[in-house]
């Protein structure tokens, strides 16, 4: 395991939020949506949108379980997709505001666009040029923005960081080009990474610095995702000031669409032993998988807290847990627990709502994990079972 693995900081909520939770009787490997804690986040983000007047969408990208969107819909305005396909699953299935952005579109995407989204937004000037008339000579009022790059300090991994260096995310101010905003509704911007209100004001006062005298043009400026805002450690106070206060000082609208801090800690994964075996350190393998099922273990990467286990050598026992793929680096870490593993023991992976299920792969033809519902009473529903038929499906 790489020295420096990313330690989550908030890993203790996961753990903690998820007791009582019995996976004994639950066939591996499955995800468990807690309907009970997903509705705490939801209350949060309804009393953000009711301090400062924000619209607040669910990003799709980062979990779109739509068994549960009649009650997302209950809280939240929307959805944001990055896609057609997520674009339509937002109007077929949330029903309510879509708002759409992509790095670039195809003229096929435009007119997908047109049957689903309600705002459209465009990553460059060349492309806002291209499908501009289209979209504007549409029966339907589809609203238009243009996303920013604010070149403001983002996330510390490359990989997620769209202010990272040479960036393709985002118009930066050097590319800026202000007579071409004639028909332009609003501003876009997103740069952070599971972050803090203290990290979007440094970002706000980056795009005040280099965008302020055009957001007085726009109805409305889009902060994007990435705000951690459903965490315990979280300044929602700061958060409804920043908003407040950019309300008032540009008379625009304020739309947030964070994907994770929806659904954060709503989540586990459910997996079993299948097998001990041993080389120098003991290793476990699990019938599930870092890379097909949790991918930004491997990508981040992270340490996902495991309910009842600790880092390694803290309890007596220490364990190397391995996905059941070919691929050598399927390690989710190495962890120690109070007995020792035995084959058929149920492990239970915190925080796993979020970028899993919308990122699986069937790599080796694994299983997906099923997707199962757990209600206030702790009764569980299985919403969705995989099975041969979706490897094959992907297939030909
Ligand atoms: C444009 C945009 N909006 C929203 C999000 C959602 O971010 P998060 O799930 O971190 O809140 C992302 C994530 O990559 C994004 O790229």
């Amino acid at each position: 395991m790489p020295d420096e693995i990313f330690e989550p900081h908030w890993e203790k909520d996961g753990a903690k939020l998820f007791s009582g939770f019995d996976p004994s009787a639950i066939k591996t490997p499955a995800y468990v949506v807690d309907l009970g804690i997903l509705e705490s986040n939801l209350k949060i983000l309804a009393d953000v949108k009711k301090r400062t007047g924000a619209k607040i969408l669910l990003a799709l990208k980062g979990f779109a379980v739509f068994s549960t969107f009649p009650l997302i819909r209950k809280y939240l305005d929307g959805v944001c997709a990055s896609s057609v396909n997520e674009a339509r699953l937002g109007k077929e299935k949330f029903g309510k505001a879509v708002h759409s952005f992509a790095p670039a579109y195809s003229n096929e995407d435009i007119a997908g666009h047109l049957k689903y989204s309600d705002h459209v937004i465009f990553n460059s000037f060349s492309q806002l040029g291209r499908h501009k008339s289209v979209v504007q000579k549409s029966k339907r009022k589809i609203e238009i923005g243009v996303r920013i790059n604010p070149e403001a300090k983002g996330a510390d991994t490359d990989l997620y960081n769209p202010c990272a260096p040479c960036s393709r995310m985002g118009v930066t101010i050097k590319e800026f080009q202000p007579d071409k905003l004639d028909g332009v509704d609003g501003l876009h911007f997103h740069a952070l990474c599971e972050q803090g209100a203290e990290d979007l004001a440094n970002v706000l006062k980056r795009v005040e610095k280099n965008f302020g005298p055009h957001i007085p043009k726009m109805k409305w400026v889009n902060f994007g995702g990435g705000h951690h805002i459903t965490r315990s450690d979280y300044n929602v106070d700061l958060l409804c000031k920043l908003i407040t206060d950019f309300r008032e000082k540009y008379g625009v609208d304020v739309i947030l669409e964070p994907g994770e801090a929806v659904a954060l800690n709503a989540g586990v994964l459910v997996a079993s032993v299948l097998d001990i075996v041993k080389n120098d350190t003991d290793i476990a393998i699990l019938d599930t998988s870092a890379e097909a099922h949790m991918p930004d273990v491997l990508a981040m990467p992270y340490r996902p807290t495991i309910t009842g286990a600790e880092k390694p050598g803290i309890k007596k026992y220490t364990y190397r847990l391995g996905g059941v793929t070919c691929l050598s680096g399927d390690v989710i870490g190495d962890y120690s627990f109070d007995s020792p593993l035995r084959v058929g023991d149920k492990l239970v992976f915190a925080n796993m709502a979020v970028y899993t299920m919308v990122k699986n792969t069937t790599f080796n033809g694994i299983r997906l994990p099923d997707i199962i519902l757990r209600d206030k009473d702790g009764k569980l529903k299985v919403v969705k079972e995989f099975g041969y038929e979706d490897f094959e499906r992907r297939l030909s």
